[in-house]
């Protein structure tokens, strides 16, 4: 199967900053693919360039099989909510949906059915007739989700699409999503910030940093292959002296201290044994050792630590 979206060395600079740096990316069909990177790192800029909304300075990319100077066949085939929700304020919710049901050409005779699953799916029918500048941030962005859906688009473009809501309006805008986009077969291409919402949404997680890609993988993956080797070592006598014996070990880069137990980074590719051989040597009682995994937060800022080391001086710094 073709995949959804393909970028060769897709490249964009602002006045010789370059916002999108030489991008290769393959996003398969049919999956919630997150595109995850700090401020600035270029994520909205890539988005705008695969919408055929911005021009590449270099490279090239297909969106479901269309070149990007084909930007009216994709913006026919795929469904966006940007950072700016965009809907008309001074129309009611419905009439925002039959506006743009009509501007993306939805079967007149298939409309009014359209808006009303997609409203009544998201909890919107009761209020259909309000003004959108009378609706809470939340219900505006599940409007313009609801916009996005209208024509059964194959790929989704989201772009930070929960900032700002609160807790059961983000965790309700989520559900709505993965459920009305699995099965379906429809791509979701999702910027966040928040990654607990990357790691329970996406099948896919690419990071990004200063324009280039640092990685993709799955969110299991990324949590347990990019970070450094964490251990937790219980026991008693973990006395000052023996703490400074670990941080002393070549394969030691940290060492911290709460109650009762130590947590210890190693290099990579070391072992934990000459850990507890010291803090044996030491005095120290050991009653286990346990190996803890990373969570999301750790491993991307880990991975975003390692690129900004990299940097060839030809991007400017992140924030
Ligand atoms: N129209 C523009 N003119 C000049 N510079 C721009 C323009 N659009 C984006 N940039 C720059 O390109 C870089 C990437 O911006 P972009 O908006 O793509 O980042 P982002 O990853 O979406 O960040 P955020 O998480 O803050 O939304 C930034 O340094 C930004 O200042
Ligand atoms: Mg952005």
């Amino acid at each position: 199967m073709e995949a959804a979206i393909v970028t060769n060395g897709l490249t964009r600079t602002f006045d010789g900053l370059r916002a999108v740096d030489r991008l290769d990316l393959e996003v398969p069909q049919g999956i919630i693919f997150g595109f995850l990177g700090p401020n600035g790192a270029g994520k909205t800029t890539t988005i705008r360039l695969l919408l055929g909304l911005l021009e590449p300075t270099a490279g090239s990319a297909k969106v479901l099989g269309f070149d990007l100077s084909q930007a009216d066949r994709i913006r026919e085939h795929v469904g966006v909510v940007l950072e700016q929700p965009g809907l008309y304020t001074r129309l009611s919710a419905y009439d925002n949906l039959d506006f743009f049901a009509a501007a993306y050409r939805v079967p007149a005779t298939q409309r009014k059915a359209r808006i009303r699953d997609l409203l009544t799916h998201l909890g919107l029918w009761e209020r259909r007739n309000d003004f959108v500048d009378t609706y809470s941030k939340g219900m505006k962005q599940k409007l313009a989700f609801a916009r996005a859906l209208l024509h059964r688009p194959s790929l989704i473009f989201m772009d930070e699409p929960t900032a700002g809501l609160d807790v059961p309006s983000a965790a309700a805008l989520r559900e709505d999503i993965v459920n009305l986009v699995r099965g379906s077969g429809t791509t979701v291409f999702l910027t966040t910030h928040n990654l607990a919402e990357a790691e329970s949404m996406c099948d896919l997680i690419a990071v990004i940093n200063k324009g280039k890609l640092v990685t993709v993988d799955t969110p299991d993956r990324l949590r347990t292959g990019a970070r450094k080797p964490q251990v937790r070592i219980v026991g008693r006598g973990f006395s000052p002296q023996a703490v400074d014996a670990l941080r002393r070990l070549p394969q030691v880069i940290s060492v911290t201290q709460s109650k009762g137990s130590l947590h210890v980074t190693i290099r990579r590719g070391d072992k934990v044994s000459p850990v507890v051989k010291a803090l044996t040597e030491q005095g120290a009682e050991i009653e286990e050792v346990v190996h803890t995994t990373a969570s999301l937060e750790e491993a991307f800022l880990a991975l975003l630590d390692e690129t900004d080391g990299q940097d060839g001086g030809e991007s400017r710094g992140r924030n």
